[in-house]
């Protein structure tokens, strides 16, 4: 890829965030690669490298209040420019609302809002610079919440509003935000998750796995890939003039209007 444009992607070591950093390295010069796990880390640059882009990979954990400065500081001293962040990361726990502990509850503020916000916030004079993009990951689950994994719907809204409240100063800025919100995507996260439910409902997991789209109203799974290309979309300059707006993928899963 011959741009000199500079992406982030959080959460990128693995499933939602992994595909979107590859599918990013077609438009982008350089992709930023943010998550804990190194070693899943290096795997993906080498699939971003191959894809035609530059990779620099950051291993850190986003819930620490200085990670998002060193983040900034890196990518910054690496390429000198940041176009567009797509905050992916994200780990609240899906414990039902009357078990969950305040412990469980700030470790899932920690990650997906505060370090969305703290990331976004210390990319903005960077992102001013280049009238960039940033994208905030939310999930169907902000608008249908449920007691089961109440924290994943609560957190999800107030990403909704976090996106709307940066897209505001956004537009004297002239920086674009979004937010996105996907149903259910099969990744590893969910894959674990059906592996730990099933047994616990005495069901097999291909009867797990098949359950939930089904209850949904959906006709399957999303796929990271799907997911990816709309994010690549939000970040084009295609949709520069689009800004403050909940996008949803989600195989008709929300029948409301
Ligand atoms: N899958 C779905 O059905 C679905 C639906 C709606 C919304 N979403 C949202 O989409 C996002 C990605 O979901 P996914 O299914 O792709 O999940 P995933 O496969 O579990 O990926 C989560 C990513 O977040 C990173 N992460 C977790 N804790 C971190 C920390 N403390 N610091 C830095 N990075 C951290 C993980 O990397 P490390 O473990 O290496 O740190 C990983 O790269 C999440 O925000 C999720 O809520 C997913």
């Amino acid at each position: 890829m011959s741009s000199n444009k500079v992406a982030i992607v959080t959460g990128a070591s693995q499933g939602i965030g992994r595909s979107t950093a590859i599918r990013l390295a077609k438009d982008f010069g350089a992709i930023v690669l943010v998550a804990r796990n190194r070693e899943n880390l290096e795997q993906t640059a080498q699939a971003v490298t191959e894809a035609g882009a530059q990779a620099l990979a950051i291993g850190i954990d986003l819930s620490l209040p200085d990670a998002a400065q060193a983040v900034v500081d890196q990518t910054l001293a690496a390429y000198g420019r940041i176009d567009a962040l797509l905050n992916i990361a994200g780990a609240v726990p899906q414990i039902d609302l009357f078990d969950m502990t305040d412990e469980q509850w700030n470790n899932g503020l920690a990650l997906k809002l505060h370090g969305a916000r703290r990331l976004t916030i210390a990319a903005w004079p960077a992102l001013k610079a280049t009238s960039g993009s940033v994208v905030l990951m939310s999930g169907n689950s902000a608008v249908v919440p449920k007691a089961p994994y109440a924290a994943v719907g609560t957190i999800n809204a107030a990403i909704v509003a976090l996106a709307k409240a940066f897209s505001d100063r956004g537009i004297e800025d002239g920086v674009q935000v979004n937010s996105v919100l996907p149903g259910p995507v099969m990744t590893g996260r969910r894959q674990s998750y059906l592996e730990h439910w099933a047994p616990l409902h005495n069901m097999s997991v291909e009867e797990a796995t098949a359950k939930f789209p089904k209850e949904a109203g959906i006709a399957r799974y999303g796929s990271p890939e799907e997911i990816a290309e709309l994010m690549a979309f939000v970040v084009s300059p295609g949709a520069q003039w689009m800004t403050g707006s909940t996008l949803r993928m989600d195989g008709g899963e929300v029948k409301s209007v």
